[in-house]
């Protein structure tokens, strides 16, 4: 199958079909994925949490990113990806954040990046567009800069804040960028939001009107395991069927179950009959016989 590209995703808004959007930080999984037929793969700082076990995304750095995303780009050949720029590799310059941008495509072929600000981040977002690459905006819950917003909190429940999350997805839009992300917002303003833009808008917590659903792969399949936001709907669960494979293993291992008979290398029937003889010799050699 062919990777889309932006124009399909903007021809999918026009006819409302709807966009499947994960995030992946490996190549097994990015090859589930793949597989699964999910139009669009998120290589998201969240790994940091999934992944390495960091309490939030603001440890991630650049060259993780990078070697996350080259993994994934392996594993979902044909599958459109997008780099998550992570915390401190666009807000001190717009010239480093075109630099970082541009890794994402050079060195891991991604083919778009994210990255977390409206209003504020607008000349940004225009460098990275001017540079010829295709941003991702992500407004509403903005996990690196959740400090400021007192917490992993919801945005755009009051009127004021709504209005703020408008503006922001305005702002974006006219800076360049052709996808919206929105986290964590009212259905009420994900629709709207929705409406308003030409550019596709997809949601994790906005709500069913956005033109798509992100979410990330650990909490779909059950495997992180330290908080389930609201928004999240778990298929299965991996940290269960995990779990209860290694202590059959471990139990199998203890009782001498493993390894069978099947598990093992036989000497070559030629040679078994002269290994008695190899062991008595080493036997000898260190004085254990
Ligand atoms: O890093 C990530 O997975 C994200 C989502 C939480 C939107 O940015």
């Amino acid at each position: 199958m062919n990777r889309k590209t932006i124009f399909d995703f903007q021809t999918m808004k026009t006819k409302g079909e709807k966009v499947v959007f994960i995030t992946s930080y490996d190549y097994p999984t990015a090859q589930f994925a793949e597989a699964a037929g999910v139009d669009m793969i998120l290589v998201g700082d969240s790994l940091g949490m999934c992944v390495y076990g960091y309490e939030g995304t603001i440890p991630v750095v650049m060259d993780q990113m990078i070697f996350h995303a080259e993994a994934v780009r392996r594993g979902a050949p044909s599958t459109f990806l997008v780099g998550d720029m992570p915390f401190m590799s666009y807000q001190s310059s717009t010239e480093k954040a075109v630099e970082n941008a541009g890794r994402f495509l050079k060195e891991a072929h991604c083919d778009a990046i994210k990255l977390e600000g409206g209003k504020r981040i607008v000349p940004t977002i225009r460098a990275i567009v001017d540079a010829g690459i295709v941003v991702m905006g992500h407004i509403g819950l903005t996990p690196q800069s959740s400090g400021q917003l007192g917490g992993h909190k919801a945005q755009g429940r009051t009127i004021e804040s709504a209005r703020t999350v408008i503006e922001d997805a305005l702002a974006v839009q006219q800076a360049g960028a052709q996808m919206l992300l929105l986290e964590a917002v009212p259905p009420e303003v994900g629709g709207l939001i929705t409406q308003l833009l030409r550019i596709p808008v997809y949601g994790i917590g906005g709500g069913g009107e956005t033109n798509g659903q992100l979410l990330i792969v650990s909490d779909v399949i059950g495997q992180f395991q330290a908080f389930t936001p609201k928004f999240v709907k778990k298929y299965c669960n991996v940290a269960e069927v995990v779990t209860s494979a290694l202590k059959q293993y471990a139990a199998d291992v203890r009782s001498g179950a493993f390894p069978a008979e099947e598990h093992v290398y036989r000497m070559l029937k030629s040679e078994a009959p002269n290994f008695p003889a190899l062991a008595d010799e080493y036997r000898v050699k260190l004085g254990q016989n």
